[in-house]
């Protein structure tokens, strides 16, 4: 028997013709969550992760790199809206520098992969009903890429947003699509079967998706670590990179005392009570990238006749219908994660992998610095640091928080920050060209809109004037 809400959620998404096997899939989240669950992971069920091994120094020769990469794909999850930064389309439409778009990038890095190597892997985005078009047309400058077998994108399900009090789907008829969302990231296990491309996949002799976020320009596809997973036959691997203070998103990777299975424990997942120790980053220090290297048979074994997926836990998503009006209902997302899938194969592995390959842009923060001086773009499309040092830490207030106020005050380019270790910036402050920033850097302006003079060179704390 179903309870009226969640019945009408299910023919909601019957009507808009969402697979089987998602509504499945949303069926068993949603009793969870009507049974109070909370997908949390108790501090007391887990240890730290201690051994994690260094991507070592494999002795492949360029043949062995060019027949691991023709066994690989490369997946972009792209079906997020960068709702943190005011967007209500695909992120990496955004530039990201040097005039190319995120996924312009991706797609030359892709390019350049093949050009070195004789071979390059397949380019998939997993995009959501908000993000495949936009996405496609940007791709779709780049013709060479239909050279695939695979197609360019693949969607992910769509899934109703609830209301919070009874768990019902939400009406919004000042625009229906925002009744709808896409299920988090987790949801590209169950959308690769229902797609039809995990089998596409294995038929063409493929052995490892190679999945990461879009917004992750460092996650490129390593032909060395393909080779050594290859070689290992491991059948799951996380990047993980040692955790900072400033990893705010994203989560963990622990060991579940139970099986000495590794879990990954995100911020939505922990239990009231554990936020220190989770905060704690001498304890537990591996941060999860989001980049996975996925086993495709090991994929199909596990949801085989499994109509619920992986079974990752939920997480409970808590925003506005309307994100950009701050008087519309607040709804429930029922969502998961890609990386807790990391508990559910047998033999998973997590890999050590420089901060290089973790880049993500979350927040106009990150944005500011990959478009600064302190990167550069090489021939392959690969994002390097120019200086070798630690990034500056970037803290922009609330004018900057959405993509529109941001490139608004930054008209001329963002400014020099190669010789920067921080920059502060509190107040609605217009910047000229060729702004420098060197050392620690604050700039105020307390008494209203101020500008930045082209050619300025800042340092220390400055207070502005209004302009
Ligand atoms: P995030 O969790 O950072 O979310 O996604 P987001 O959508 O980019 O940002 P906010 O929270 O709305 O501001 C990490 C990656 O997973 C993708 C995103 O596109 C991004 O590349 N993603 C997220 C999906 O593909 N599908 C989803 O349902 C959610």
């Amino acid at each position: 028997m179903r309870p009226d809400a969640l019945q009408q959620a299910v023919t909601k998404m019957e009507q808009r013709g969402v697979d089987g096997r998602a509504i499945a899939v949303f069926e068993d989240y949603w009793r969870q969550l009507a049974d109070g669950a909370h997908g949390y992971i108790a501090e007391s069920d887990i240890a730290p992760l201690t051994e994690v091994p260094e991507l070592r120094q494999v002795d492949v020769d360029d043949d062995q790199r060019a027949e691991a990469l023709r066994r690989v794909a490369v997946i972009k999850l792209n079906g997020g809206l960068g709702t943190s930064m005011g967007m209500s389309g695909p992120k990496s439409a955004l530039v990201a520098r040097d005039d190319l778009t995120f996924l312009d990038v991706i797609a030359r890095q892709l390019l350049a992969l093949g050009e070195q190597h004789g071979t390059r892997p397949p380019l998939v985005l997993m995009n959501s009903f908000r993000t495949h078009e936009q996405s496609v047309r940007i791709l779709e400058t780049y013709p060479e890429l239909a050279h695939q077998d695979l197609p360019l994108d693949f969607l992910q399900s769509a899934e109703p947003k609830l209301v919070t009090d009874d768990l019902s789907p939400v009406s919004w008829p000042d625009d229906p699509e925002l009744e709808w969302c896409p299920p988090g990231h987790g949801d590209v296990y169950v959308s690769l079967a229902t797609s039809g491309l995990l089998q596409q996949m294995r038929d063409a002799g493929i052995r490892y998706a190679f999945i990461s976020n879009a917004d992750n320009l460092g996650a490129t596809c390593d032909p060395d670590l393909a080779a050594w997973l290859l070689e290992e036959g491991v059948p799951f691997a996380a990047e993980v990179t040692e955790r900072t203070a400033n990893d705010r998103k994203g989560g963990h990777l622990a060991v579940r005392t139970q099986d000495e299975r590794i879990v990954l424990r995100d911020k939505a997942q922990v239990a009231p009570g554990d936020e220190d120790a989770f905060q704690d980053t001498g304890r537990h220090g591996w941060f999860n990238t989001n980049s996975l290297w996925v086993g495709l048979d090991e994929l199909a074994a596990l949801l085989e006749g499994r109509d619920g997926g992986l079974g990752l836990p939920i997480i409970v998503n808590r925003k506005r219908v309307d994100p950009t009006r701050t008087d519309a209902p607040e709804v429930i997302q029922i969502e998961s994660a890609m990386g807790t899938a990391v508990e559910a194969f047998a033999g998973s592995q997590a890999i050590r992998v420089p901060r290089s390959r973790f880049r993500p842009v979350k927040t106009t923060n990150e944005l500011l610095l990959l478009r600064s001086d302190v990167f550069e773009l090489g021939d392959d499309a690969v994002i390097r640091s120019t200086t070798g040092r630690t990034d500056p830490t970037i803290r922009l207030d609330e004018h900057y928080t959405l993509i529109a106020d941001f490139d608004a005050r930054f008209p001329h380019g963002v400014p020099s920050l190669q010789d920067c270790t921080s920059l502060t910036v509190t107040g609605d402050i217009t910047f000229g060209a060729d702004v420098v920033c060197v050392g620690d850097v604050e700039v105020l302006a307390p008494e209203g809109p101020a500008q930045v003079a082209d050619g300025a060179r800042l340092e220390g704390r400055i207070t502005l004037d209004p302009a």
